[in-house]
């Protein structure tokens, strides 16, 4: 079966995901490219082994991770659904399996907080990966002035890490908000939706899903 590295190193996906980025570029969204969906990578294969995912299913997980934003290449709107359809030709043109090619296209189509379904651990691991994706570093060049909501936010958080405690089986998001830069409420005022659905997919996992904000415990 291909690997993640495979298609890390698969100049038309990187095209893609690239394109896609332009096009979210050009309505003024924070970076959703290779920068995004790296770290999503990275996070959605750390939790993947640390609650015990088999080797198999980390790979797979982190294949859904790094596809999981190439629709917005055809437009913002539904683009999880866009996108697992074009991860479907792609990765069924690349000899995938269908069970496991199923399995990828399933946690792409759910990752959108407004119309996914968690019905699988893979979905969940996904979800968190991405919603948990918030930082400075998201923020692309741009005047000050020019900032909407979500750059501010995003410009404020100076850290953020996700860790799991196998121990106590929970997931926490550490996030250090600049209050200057923007007030911990504009946070919640964009990423509430999100948090609520980190909480979700947690629950999936058996997993509680713990947010510390600064030196506040949120949940
Ligand atoms: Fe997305
Ligand atoms: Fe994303």
């Amino acid at each position: 079966m291909i690997t993640l590295k495979e298609l890390q190193n698969n100049q038309d996906i990187i095209v893609l995901i690239e394109q896609a980025d332009m096009y979210l570029s050009a309505l003024g969204y924070t970076n959703h490219g290779l920068d995004h969906v790296t770290t999503v990578t990275n996070r959605a294969r750390m939790v993947a082994e640390k609650i015990g995912f088999s080797p198999a299913d980390v790979e797979l997980t982190s294949i859904a991770a790094y596809l999981h934003d190439i629709g917005n290449v055809t437009g913002r709107e539904n683009h999880s659904l866009a996108g697992s359809i074009l991860a479907f030709q792609i990765l069924l043109k690349l000899g995938f399996p269908m069970s496991e090619l199923c399995r990828v296209v399933t946690a792409i189509a759910s990752h959108d907080e407004y119309q996914g379904e968690i019905t699988d651990n893979l979905s969940a691991v996904l979800i968190i990966a991405d919603k948990s994706d918030v930082r400075k570093t998201r923020v692309r060049e741009k005047i000050l002035t020019e900032f909407d909501i979500h750059d501010r936010v995003n410009f404020a958080v100076q850290f953020s890490e996700l860790i799991v405690i196998e121990a106590s089986k929970e997931i926490w998001l550490n996030l250090s908000i600049d209050s200057q830069a923007s007030p911990v409420m504009d946070y919640f005022e964009i990423f509430l939706n999100r948090m609520l659905l980190c909480k979700k997919a947690s629950r999936k996992l058996h997993y509680t899903f713990r947010l510390k904000i600064n030196d506040s415990i949120l949940y």
